[in-house]
Parts: structure tokens; sequence; C-alpha cells
């Protein structure tokens, strides 16, 4: 793969009006989110969901992509069509989640490292195989009263430029997603501060290891305040921090920035993302690679009972277009009545 088509995939996952769904729960994730609809979580339920979100009829006038996990990939809809290949005939991309998971820093209490590095070579060119467009892989980074500190900002972003270099020599387009939590009671203030070096160093790292910044995507947080601050922040604060932490960071010739929701409502990550998009020109497009805040009212909605499939799917529809719509800048919170 060249690096122009590498930059097409990237283009194509960020296209305007349009952003990409985050559906790569690992098995304990997804077992948590059916817990909360009291489905038992197997093979067949966590097939039959993903096959509920991805036939929605219209989904890929929103959706660009799809970051799906290890067994989702291998799976068939069911209608028995691969996975890969039906996204791939409705015009969404597929991607798979390629990291082993945050594990705790030897040496350094409270903050982590995310594994995965060892034979991703090999994994990725059996992906790239299975139709695999784009990968992710996700540093999670807390805020406590003394951390992070430098040294763990930079073990995660090394280990995410390793991860985008491997990636891209694979032929296939890197998220590289360095998340800072919004767990605890830290300022907004705070989160610009812990984002803007968490950048800064994910992008040092970057250009370090050659990772042509044309072909990737950045999947941050947005910078808010942590869950338990007392001090809320306007959805105007939120949007103009987080650009102004962008701006900081973020080189003009990467294509794309996509949030995750982190913990947000559903309308608040819509909200903030449709705030950011009307502040004026920005040098990368601006969406969302959502999780939750796509797919928790359509989770309820559908319940794990198929008669409830439509209703599922209207709900994750509704989802995807109102935050097409703030990838535009044209959403308005009266749509969320509509
Ligand atoms: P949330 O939007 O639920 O945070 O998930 C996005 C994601 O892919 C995190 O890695």
């Amino acid at each position: 793969m060249t690096a122009q088509s590498l930059a097409a995939v990237a283009q194509a996952m960020v296209a305007p009006g349009k952003g990409i769904l985050a559906a790569d729960e690992s098995s304990g994730t997804i077992k948590k989110r059916f817990d909360s609809i009291k489905l038992e979580s197997t093979a067949e339920s966590r097939r039959a969901y993903r096959d509920m979100l991805f036939t929605t009829p219209g989904a890929s006038e929103f959706i660009s992509g799809v970051i799906l996990y290890d067994e989702t990939l291998r799976q068939s809809t069911l209608s028995g069509v691969p996975v890969p290949k039906y996204l791939a005939q409705q015009g969404m991309i597929p991607g798979i989640k390629v990291d082993a998971g945050a594990k705790p820093l030897a040496g350094f209490p409270g903050e982590t490292v995310t594994e995965g590095l060892d034979g991703l070579r090999e994994r990725l060119k059996e992906y790239a195989g299975l139709g695999a467009k784009f990968a992710k892989w996700r540093a999670v980074i807390a805020i406590g009263p003394d951390f992070p500190g430098s040294f763990s900002l930079a073990a995660n972003a090394h280990a995410l430029a390793r991860y985008a270099a491997l990636c891209q020599e694979a032929g296939i387009v890197p998220i590289v997603e360095p998340e800072v939590l919004m767990d605890g009671d830290h300022t907004i203030g705070r989160c610009e501060e812990v984002t803007t070096a968490a950048l800064e160093r994910t992008f040092i790292e970057l250009r370090a290891h050659r990772v042509d910044f044309a072909g990737m995507v950045l999947k941050p947080n947005m910078v808010v305040p942590g869950q338990d601050c007392r001090q809320k922040a306007s959805v105007r604060e939120v949007a103009e921090a987080t650009i102004r932490c962008l701006k900081a960071t973020v080189p003009a010739t990467v294509p794309g920035i996509a949030f995750l929701s982190g913990g947000q409502s559903p309308e608040e990550s819509t909200e903030h993302l449709g705030a950011m998009n009307t502040l004026g020109a920005l040098p990368w497009q601006l969406t969302f690679s959502y999780g939750r805040a796509l797919q928790a009212p359509s989770l309820k909605a559908w319940g794990g009972k198929p008669e409830a499939v439509k209703a599922g799917q209207a709900a994750f529809l509704k989802r995807a277009r109102l935050n097409g719509l703030a990838h535009a800048g044209q959403y308005r919170r009266e749509m969320e009545a509509a």
C-alpha cells in the first residue's frame, strides 16, 4: 500500500458529515454493557447485537468506518456474510482494535502502559488479509494528584508510535488514541494541561518513528472537567479549550481528529462536537469515534429482544445522524426532540 492509499483511507474515515463507530469492546467490556440490560454475553448474543447495529438501514450515510474486536472481525452477519465484507459492501470501512489493554506500569502506582506490541507485525498482516483497513491502539492516562508524570506519558507515546509505524508498514491506517480519563475531581484546566502534554509527547514520538501524519487519524479525549469536579464547564468552554489544545499540538498534515466520548452522555458529546465545528476554520476534520455515546440508547432500546431490532436501529441511527450533523457544524440542541 502506498502513502497515497493510506492517506485516502484516512481521509475517508473522517469524510465530511461522517464519523466512526467504535464497536470494539473487549469481551470483558461488552459483558458489562450487556449486564445493564440483563443479557448474557455469549458469542451469539454479541453477534446479534453487532448485527443489529451494522445492518441499520442508512447508517453508512453518517458512519464512515467501524472499529471491530478480534472476535467480530471473524464473525458473519446473521444473514451469513463475513462482517468485514458486509461493512465494505455497505460503504463502511472495517477496522480492528489491536492493543492488548492498559496494564499497571511497574514502579508507577496509579499509572498504566498499554501492551500488545509483541507479534503485532504478524497480527497486522493477518488482519489486513481479513479485510481490516485501519486499526486502533488506546493509551490510557489517568489524572491523579501527582500523576501522570513525564515517564508514563513517554512510555505510552512510544508504544503508540511503534504501533502506528507497524500499521503503516502493513498498509493499515493507525488510529492513535491517547485517552486522558474523565475519572476524578480535577478541573478543566488540569485536563487541558495533561491533554496538551500527552499530545505533545505523542507527536514527538510519532515523528521520531517516521510515521506519516497524512496516513493516520488521531483519537483524543475532549478537554472537560473531571466527572467529580464541582466546577462544571459550559459547552463553549469545552469547545474552546479543546480547540486551543489541539491547535497547540496537532500538525495540520493530520487529516482528521475523531474524538472518543469517554463517559460523556450521548447528548453532551454531540453538543461539544457540534460547538467545536462552529468555531471557525480548522486545519483538520473534527469528528466522532464514539463507543458508548453512539451505542447506549440503542443498546437500551434493543434490550436483547429480536422484536426490538428496529427500535434499536432507530436509536442508533438518530445518534449517528446527529453526530454527522455535529461534524458538519449543523447540529442544534432542538434536533434532539425531533
Ligand atoms: P467511548 O466513546 O465509549 O469512550 O469509546 C471509544 C473508544 O473506542 C475507546 O477506546
